[in-house]
């Protein structure tokens, strides 16, 4: 099997000392080749996390980033900001960041033409700016449907195949190999069946990667 991305999503499920323990624990995961895992802390907590997790092979990222470095952004987190606490990739129009924000995709002409390596979420295809992407760093996509967000209700394996292999061979006629996640209700009991899949180089979890066993149990089912 190639290699599969496993991001955890720890939205704002976690307090600090939640985020600092789960950290602690995950500094024991013994990973894989194959896999390579990244979680995404709440921003207050990115710093201390990224320092837990230093000596690991997990990366840490941002939720969001809403400015390249805007010293206006009131409120906001700068791709400066997060370069200067070693955080090199952020999550970009998350369905729940498209809630609060009216376009948070418009980030991308300020980090692309940086190549500030992003995981775009979409939940339809016509969302995903082909022609802006490109292969000079690494980009990520990630299929989330939003009924399938922290409802339990996972997407079937066909539907996912069937929207993952859509987007590949869109990127492959522009020559771009990109790889496509798929988000929405990722668990232990499901994730195999997900993962097993060629057209699906990952999971974005959300609720079951805030807890240890069942992120451990995710990222070990490959
Ligand atoms: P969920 O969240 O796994 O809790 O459905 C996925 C996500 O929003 O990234």
């Amino acid at each position: 099997m190639k290699q599969k991305i496993i991001i955890g999503n720890w939205k704002n499920y976690l307090g600090h000392k939640e985020s600092v323990s789960l950290a602690h624990s995950l500094s024991e995961l013994v990973t894989k080749d194959r896999t390579r895992v990244m979680v995404s802390p709440n921003h207050l907590y990115l710093n201390e996390v990224n320092q837990i997790l230093s000596t690991t092979n997990i990366e840490v990222i941002s939720q969001n980033l809403t400015s390249a470095e805007s010293k206006s952004d009131t409120g906001g987190i700068t791709l400066k900001n997060l370069k200067e606490i070693n955080i090199n990739r952020s999550l970009v129009a998350h369905s729940e960041t498209r809630i609060r924000e009216k376009n948070p995709q418009s980030i991308l002409l300020e980090i692309i033409p940086i190549g500030f390596p992003f995981v775009l979420c979409f939940e339809e295809i016509k969302q995903i700016p082909f022609n802006t992407l490109n292969d000079d760093f690494e980009i990520i996509l990630a299929y989330e449907p939003i009924w399938a967000i922290g409802t339990g209700e996972t997407a079937s394996i066909g539907h996912i195949n069937e929207i993952h292999s859509d987007v590949k061979s869109k990127l492959s006629k522009l020559g771009l190999n990109i790889p496509i996640l798929y988000g929405g209700s990722v668990n232990p009991s499901n994730c195999k069946e997900i993962l097993a899949s060629d057209n699906v180089d990952g999971v974005l979890v959300g609720g079951a990667s805030t807890k240890y066993d069942l992120f451990k149990e995710i990222v070990n089912s490959i």
